[in-house]
């Protein structure tokens, strides 16, 4: 029998299965209300309209759409890009952009460019797991930052403290990664000024910036606030921001289509590091998509499903305040767009030990222990409600408020003398 153990890389050694994965095989059970996944609603996707621009594909240029295409993507679709981005207020040409396998394979090729074993990236404790994943491939390793108080970004306090140690320790830090659209985990979007503090810091320390922005046109409450992207181009222009994109919560996931935009310097990089991986992204559905977009019919369609999932969270929401055990130390985000929120528990409440009562009671979440790269806070949970309906958006709230009623009814009072119902007693 081949020892394959022997065979693999260090790289592979170091590569860590998804949590979340594993987890959803539990949660595929029957009768299981999940929150653990991070899928948009399929009634949002929009058949018919992609119907018939696959129909115009074959109908107008078929031999082009199954043929080879170049690393860096459709022109047409760069060009649809283009205009898109432009509604938002972003002037990019065509060297500026790249076409991946969605914004999964963007991290990948960050990390493949810029990360050596030992290098570090700076990113949110919590942050989103397919990073951690990706960076732990390449034996790099994240240096966390905590958010500040008002849930409006990092505590940049705590940003400059830890660079500064890292630094000092001899370290290379490389990147800094953020969401500052509705994060995975956590549904907190960033302030301008925040954004802006960033920005500066980069500036002043030579760093890049990743902005992963998936759920950014999934705002379904408040003012939209400048991508970080966008404050470095209107301001110093001077390249710092590297973006990503993805047509995966604003169309369909299938597609796996997604965009990066970047300064041309970066992007012939990132083209470069592609073409080992799969030479091209799927030639058919970029013109598919291409196709799509021109009919304009996209605009409408992220409105729709804005106005679903404002629905669906406000929801989730009333659920929560009406279910859940009140307490100071038990509270969620009220994201203002995005597919997730996050709770924070007691500091007794471990969610992953908690996680086998949740699913004997038939309702799933992820444990927040997940997204943390080290040294995992381990009272919390991201619970998503894109993709629940209602009804079971209110069945599954009220069986995961059964759910830490009890625990709370069983450790808190071991732990500190607070019993389920918030009141402290004796010492
Ligand atoms: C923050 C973030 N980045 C990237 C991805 C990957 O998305 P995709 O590869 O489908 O574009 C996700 C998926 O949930 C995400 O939450």
């Amino acid at each position: 029998m081949l020892d394959l153990e022997s065979l693999y890389s260090a790289n592979a050694n170091n590569m860590k299965k998804s949590v979340i994965r594993e987890l959803l095989k539990l949660t595929g059970q029957p009768g299981i209300i999940s929150f653990a996944g991070g899928l948009p609603a399929p009634q949002t996707f929009p058949v018919e309209g992609l119907r018939a621009a696959a129909d115009k594909v074959f109908r107008e240029r078929p031999a082009s759409a199954l043929q080879y295409g170049t690393t860096e993507g459709d022109t047409e679709l760069k060009d649809q890009l283009i205009a898109f981005e432009a509604r938002q207020g972003l002037k990019l040409g065509r060297d500026d952009l790249l076409i991946v396998s969605a914004s999964q394979q963007a991290l990948d090729i960050a990390c493949k460019v810029f990360l050596d074993p030992g290098d570090l990236v700076i990113a949110g404790r919590p942050t989103y797991l397919g990073e951690i994943q990706a960076i732990q491939s390449y034996r790099a390793e994240i240096l966390g930052v905590p958010f500040g108080n008002g849930d409006d970004g990092f505590d940049m306090g705590e940003l400059r403290a830890r660079y500064t140690t890292a630094k000092a320790a001899g370290k290379k830090v490389k990147y800094v990664y953020v969401i500052p659209d509705f994060q995975n985990p956590t549904g907190i979007c960033w302030s301008l000024e925040k954004r802006k503090e960033l920005l500066a810091f980069s500036y002043e320390n030579d760093l890049l910036i990743i902005e992963d922005a998936p759920y950014r046109e999934i705002r379904f409450l408040g003012e939209a606030r400048p991508s970080i992207f966008q404050l470095d181009q209107e301001g110093e222009a001077r390249g710092n921001v590297i973006g990503f994109k993805t047509f995966s919560k604003i169309l369909a996931p299938g597609t796996r289509m997604g965009w990066v935009i970047a300064n041309p310097e970066l992007i012939s990089k990132f083209v470069v590091a592609k073409q080992a991986m799969d030479l091209c992204s799927n030639v058919f559905t970029q013109a598919w998509v291409a196709e799509y977009l021109k009919t304009a019919a996209i605009y409408a369609h992220i409105e729709q499903t804005r106005a679903l999932y404002r629905e669906k969270r406000n929801h989730m929401i009333e659920a929560l305040a009406r279910c859940m055990p009140s307490r100071h130390d038990l509270t969620w985000t009220e994201p203002e767009g995005g597919l997730f929120l996050w709770i924070r528990l007691p500091s007794f409440i471990d969610t992953e030990a908690m996680f086998p009562a949740a699913i004997a009671e038939k309702v799933a979440y992820v444990i927040g222990s997940a997204f943390y790269f080290d040294e995992p806070e381990r009272n919390a949970m991201r619970i998503n409600f894109s993709y629940p309906s209602l009804e079971q958006i209110d069945e599954g709230v009220e069986r995961l408020a059964g759910v830490i009623r009890t625990t709370i009814a069983r450790d808190g009072i071991a732990h500190d003398g607070i019993a389920g119902d918030g009141i402290a007693r004796g010492s």
